[in-house]
């Protein structure tokens, strides 16, 4: 095994070979010569004249390497009470013909599909046809209500949405068909078809000729041969939560990525080919993405999919099960779901009905890893639990204790160290680096490595003014945090308005977007508070229009129901207050930090700035009460 600091050490002080020797395991179409285009800052371009298909390096390879038969993708389903597996040449052949049917179309190189799919094997044939038509796709997480879609089918501009006529939350059958139909009502972009699955629990009633089912479309379906394309090509956009109620459209290169993860699963997670790999999360987050979808295929592990939930399906052993009955090797997952096992079963007793012994390892992200969860996690298991900070802009992990490396140790709290490529600093607000145990904004120094975002989709200016312009040369990661005396990095949390509530983020300003749209709602300030189960839930407080005569029971049944209707039920907003007024700074802008804070029983310093204290003062009994 490689020694951390050495291999660190590499990539900063030298990065094109370190990243030239990394694109040797890439099946390229033509081999990089150039690894860094840095002509034009803060714009990075990796691999800039080289091309590849990433479904080619995804299926095709390992099958012309002769490992058609090898399982890459195991379907695990108790929502359907169903399992089914499909190995890489199975996989290919899918892949291959739905890209056939998405070409007959319309759909060509360039071309953006969206993709809004539960989490059925489908969901990862269209993100693979898409690649292997040079199509960028752009998966919507099946949580997000009409509303949301509608604004990404305008910003992509889809020539194809793929979907299906439902989703199985537990128990409960979610059609996506209206769902569809009503985004699509309303934006002003229309897609030329939707090519819908059909699934059993509820079949959906087609619009021809707008709308296909997937069967009759892939029936007489040509295979298709993986396009070439430009390893800065666009693969995917997905879109994030900022701090306006706008997403981002993060953009994911073709090249770049396939590089980073390639390296990331042999480095970070030290699974190759043949070990079964289990993320479980959604195809709809970047976590997804990566690491359900592209890395596992593209180093030819077997990756499970599934299609349910830590707990409820039917029971906190579900976990247990999947990991015994698939013999998984490592898992990935959301503290959040151990924590929501660790609730339904305090003593893990459910673990010893199955035989988890095929487990090396399991990997925590997306959110904050307390380290009470840290700790039972690791005392049930007997295993390393390993937390990795990442984001979606990222595409991979940031700061992580490499399991591919020389060993280092753990320490509860923080995810270890930065991640070759990273250079990650933590900056004080004047731009210089803060000192060990100092908290600060944790900025990377340009240029990113491989995989990183180049853009958002369509908006360079964007880019520059969310993540570059706040420091030159810096990368802000909108997190905040330190390092300690040691060099490992700790996250503290997010320093904008982006809440983390069960590993889904999601921006406190589109919350506020959809309550201001209340008639009777004047002006209103959503932060996320502390759970114990969601890590953080959103807290809303709203302030009447002078003269409204509302009931405030009803307001708020009123106002969840508009953010489960406009956002989605994950944005699990429940808890609201009417309140006299909002505390406000002299320029006007609301104290949402010192309101989080004092929700959160913690005694925060108020900001000299404020206009008037009296109205912190009168909201302090409401704050500090459960709403
Ligand atoms: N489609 C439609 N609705 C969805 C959905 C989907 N794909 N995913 C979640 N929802 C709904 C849920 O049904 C729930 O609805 P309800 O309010 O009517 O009950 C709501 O959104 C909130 O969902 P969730 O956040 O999943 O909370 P929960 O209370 O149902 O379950 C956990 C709690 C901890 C079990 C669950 O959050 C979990 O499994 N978390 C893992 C986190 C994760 O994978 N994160 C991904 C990033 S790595
Ligand atoms: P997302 O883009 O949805 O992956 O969310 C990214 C955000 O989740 C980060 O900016 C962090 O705020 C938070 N996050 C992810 N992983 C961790 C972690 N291991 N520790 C602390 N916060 C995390």
């Amino acid at each position: 095994m490689g020694d951390y600091r050495a291999t660190f050490d590499h990539s900063i002080s030298d990065p094109e070979t370190f990243w030239r020797a990394a694109a040797e395991h890439i099946s390229w179409r033509r081999a990089p010569e150039v690894i860094l285009d840095d002509s034009n800052p803060p714009f990075y371009r990796w691999f800039p004249d080289a091309e590849l298909n990433t479904s080619e390096n995804a299926l095709d390879r390992h099958v012309a390497a002769g490992h058609g038969d090898r399982v890459a993708l195991i379907h695990d389903s108790p929502v359907t009470g169903s399992k089914s597996s499909f190995t890489y040449a199975e996989l290919l052949d899918q892949v291959s013909r739905l890209a056939g049917a998405l070409r007959t179309l319309g759909v060509d190189k360039g071309d953006r599909v969206i993709i809004y799919l539960p989490m059925v094997p489908e969901a990862v044939v269209a993100m693979l046809a898409c690649a292997r038509l040079g199509a960028v796709h752009s998966v919507v997480f099946g949580g997000f209500a009409a509303a949301e879609l509608s604004a990404r089918i305008d910003d992509a501009q889809p020539k194809v949405i793929v979907s299906a006529s439902c989703g199985i939350e537990v128990n409960r059958v979610i059609e996506y068909k209206p769902l569809l139909d009503k985004a699509i009502e309303l934006s002003a972009h229309k897609p030329e078809h939707c090519v819908i699955l059909q699934r059993p629990q509820a079949e959906a009633p087609l619009n021809s000729p707008r709308d296909i089912a997937w069967s009759e479309a892939i029936a007489d379906a040509e295979p298709v041969a993986p396009v070439t394309v430009a390893a800065t090509d666009p693969l995917y956009i997905l879109y994030t939560s900022g701090t306006t109620a706008k997403p981002k459209g993060v953009v994911r290169d073709n090249g770049g990525h396939a590089v980073a993860l390639r390296w990331s699963m042999e480095n970070i997670y030290d699974i190759g080919p043949g070990d079964v790999w289990w993320t479980a999360s959604d195809v709809g987050w970047v976590v997804g993405h990566s690491y359900i979808v592209y890395a596992p295929l593209i180093v030819g592990a077997t990756t499970v999919l599934y299609e349910g939930k830590p707990v409820g399906t039917p029971d906190a052993g579900a976990f247990w099960r999947v990991i015994a009955e698939h013999k998984v090797t490592a898992l990935f997952t959301a503290p959040t779901a151990f924590r929501a096992i660790k609730k339904e079963d305090p003593k893990g007793d459910l673990l010893s009905s199955y035989d988890v012994s095929s487990l090396r390892t399991l990997f925590l992200a997306g959110e904050r890893l307390d380290p009470d969860t840290w700790e039972w996690a690791t005392e049930r298991l007997g295993l390393p639990v390993i937390d990795h900070w990442w984001q979606t802009e990222t595409g991979w992990p940031i700061a992580a204790n490499l399991r591919g490396l020389d060993p280092m140790p753990i320490k509860p709290g923080s995810p270890t160290v930065p991640v070759p490529g990273w250079d990650v600093r933590v900056l004080d607000p004047s731009g210089s680096e803060a000192a060990p145990g100092a908290e600060g904004a944790i900025c990377i120094r340009l240029p990113l490595p491989p995989g990183s975002l180049p853009t958002l989709w369509n908006d360079d200016e964007r880019f520059v003014a969310s993540y570059l312009s706040a420091f030159e040369g810096y990368y802000l990661t909108g997190d905040g945090g330190y390092v300690d005396e040691g060099g490992y990095l700790y996250v503290m949390g997010r320093t904008d308005d982006v809440i983390n509530v069960a590993g889904h983020r999601l921006s406190t300003g589109t919350l506020e977007a959809v309550l201001s749209g209340h008639p009777a709602v004047a002006e209103c300030a959503v932060m996320g508070v502390h759970d114990d189960l969601k890590g953080q839930v959103p807290r809303g407080l709203v302030v009447l229009k002078a003269g409204a005569d509302v009931d405030p029971e009803q307001l708020r049944r009123e106002l969840v129901q508009r953010v489960r209707d406009e956002v989605g039920a994950v944005a699990s907003l429940r808890l609201i207050d009417v309140v006299a007024a909002l505390p406000k700074t002299r320029s006007g802008k609301i104290l949402r930090r010192t309101l989080r804070e004092i929700a959160d029983g913690k005694t925060p310093m108020v900001p000299s700035t404020i206009e008037d204290a009296s109205v912190l003062d009168a909201l302090r009994p409401t704050l500090q009460s459960p709403s």
